[in-house]
């Protein structure tokens, strides 16, 4: 029976494509990842309806020994991983006066180290300590929800130099981590996928400035990044991958 893993579930993106996976029914169980799960009404809704099949466990992807400490915890339930998501992300977070950077005198080191610590550290951390449950011989996927921001080559705005600067870093850590997945677990398929913009509080202050019809439902924009993750197949792994299958330059 598959098992799936999604860190940083308990609102927005990570919380719609928990409730996908759970609905579908094509994985057993789901392993569900929150700074503080008990927080969460979404999750709690979850849990009502999916009761055994949803697993809750704390994980801040700031701090390494709560990432050993889930991946311990997720190993003691089941063997393998047939997938893992890395959903987490933060873009402004006015408790931390992290704001996006209009220009070079808005650039804090503060904000910037924050925004690579959750958008391109905890990833890789997440792997490193989950890699464990992705060596076997079935098909599995680790997908980072990036962004298309992240692109060095799409860079045409400027601006917003923490967040893209850590999706950038994401980004380099996937494609890195994909090469030597092809050694290590080489069933795994590693992408990054940029979800479009979705109507989350992550980019509601921003929403403003989105063309008509480009504003995507969490629940929607989690369906179709599901169905692409289920339709990737090896040739995939190490690419950059839009919500719509296109690939999108590094
Ligand atoms: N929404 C968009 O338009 C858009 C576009 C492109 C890419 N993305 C990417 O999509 C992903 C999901 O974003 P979203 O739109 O769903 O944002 P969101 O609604 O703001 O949710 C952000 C999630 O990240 C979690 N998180 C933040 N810091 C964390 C930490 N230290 N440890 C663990 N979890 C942490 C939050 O948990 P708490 O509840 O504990 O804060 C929350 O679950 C992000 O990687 C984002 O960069 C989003």
């Amino acid at each position: 029976m598959k098992q799936a893993f999604v860190q940083g579930a308990s609102r927005g993106l990570g919380l719609a494509m928990t409730q996908t996976l759970l609905r579908r029914g094509d994985f057993a169980r789901v392993f569900a990842t929150a700074r503080d799960p008990e927080r969460s009404e979404g999750l709690a809704a979850l849990a009502r309806e999916f009761g055994e099949a949803l697993v809750l466990l704390p994980l801040d992807v700031c701090d390494d020994k709560s990432i050993a400490s889930a991946a311990e915890r997720t190993a003691a339930a089941t063997d393998r991983l047939h997938l893992v998501i890395n959903a987490a992300g933060v873009l402004h977070d006015e408790s931390l006066g992290l704001q996006p950077e209009k220009r070079l005198e808005h650039v804090r080191p503060e904000s910037l180290r924050r925004a690579f610590e959750v958008n391109a550290i905890g990833p890789l951390l997440v792997a490193r300590h989950f890699l464990p449950l992705l060596r076997h011989d079935e098909r599995s996927v680790l997908a980072n929800v990036s962004a298309r921001v992240g692109s060095i080559e799409d860079d045409r705005l400027g601006g917003w130099y923490a967040y893209r600067g850590s999706k950038a870093a994401q980004n380099l850590f996937t494609r890195n981590l994909s090469i030597e997945l092809k050694r290590r677990a080489p069933r795994c398929i590693c992408v990054a996928l940029h979800p479009g913009t979705v109507d989350t509080a992550l980019s509601r202050p921003f929403q403003g400035s989105v063309p008509p019809g480009q504003l995507f439902d969490a629940r929607d924009a989690a369906a179709r990044l599901i169905d692409l993750l289920e339709s990737l197949g090896p040739e995939d792994t190490g690419s950059f991958l839009a919500y719509d299958g296109s690939s999108i330059p590094w």
